[in-house]
């Protein structure tokens, strides 16, 4: 059965799962919030091996999803390695993108050293398990400000990352080191934009997102104050009206 209301498909980050996006689901009840687990991620399956892991593969379990829930277009929320799931939408079935939000992500593929860094990542994954990754990524992550006064939030965010799946987390990391550059596409885009990006990221810094944003035409760029890499968690109130408003426009 069609959908009554309109659809925005929100992509989760690395190492995250939908739970990212519980504010802006409980904020948009006026639309139809697609909130699936990557391949690997939360409760979806995780093959073994790494190569069965691309942000092409991601893509298509997506547009699997799309088709059984006989969704034409949708808005698509991409927050980081979802931004790169995003772009390869946008590859793969650019006439049903009807939107973009692109939360603290980039379109450039990973120099050499982000390739170390992800195999390192992956074997302390291995060896040590998710509570290690946790503690690598966590206090890169958030800003000082959730750092320093929202633990129910640092909690949260330790507590998502400790119950992926070794599997998922290893295939994850191989698909972003292995993944495209999205930079050409970005001149291309002729569907509405909005980029937000957090004053504190660390990942993905505010002054690059900028840069993507104007290399998109006519996108809309909203930075977060106090947020690091997971501004729809960190500052939920504040995400949330920029989605809004941006999503306002387009019904
Ligand atoms: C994410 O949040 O998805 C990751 O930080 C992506 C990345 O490391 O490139």
């Amino acid at each position: 059965m069609a959908m009554s209301k309109p659809p925005i498909l929100f992509i989760h980050g690395f190492p995250f799962d939908h739970a990212m996006w519980r504010n802006q689901v409980a904020a948009l009840s006026e639309w139809e919030c697609l909130v699936p687990d990557l391949q690997g991620a939360g409760f979806a399956p995780a093959p073994p091996s790494p190569d069965a892991y691309s942000m092409a593969v991601y893509a298509r379990d997506l547009i699997e999803l799309l088709d059984e829930r006989r969704v034409e277009s949708t808005v698509v929320c991409g927050l980081s390695m979802g931004g790169y799931v995003a772009f390869e939408l946008l590859r793969q079935i650019p006439q049903r993108v009807r939107a973009m939000v692109l939360c603290n992500t980039k379109s450039a593929a990973d120099a050499p050293e982000g390739k170390r860094g992800r195999d390192a990542l992956a074997e302390k994954a291995r060896s040590a398990g998710a509570g290690a990754v946790a503690d690598e990524l966590v206090p890169k992550a958030l800003s000082p400000r959730t750092l320093a006064q929202d633990q129910n939030v640092v909690r949260d965010v330790r507590a998502m990352i400790e119950r992926q799946q070794v599997a998922g987390i290893v295939g994850a990391l191989h698909a972003l080191r292995e993944r495209p550059d999205s930079t050409p596409l970005l001149a291309g885009i002729r569907v509405p934009v909005l980029v937000v990006a957090g004053s504190d990221d660390q990942i993905t810094p505010a002054a690059g997102m900028r840069e993507m944003a104007h290399a998109i035409s006519g996108a809309q760029f909203t930075l977060i104050q106090d947020a690091g890499h997971l501004s729809p968690l960190e500052q939920p109130a504040a995400v949330n009206a920029a989605l809004r408003g941006f999503l306002k426009k387009l019904v």
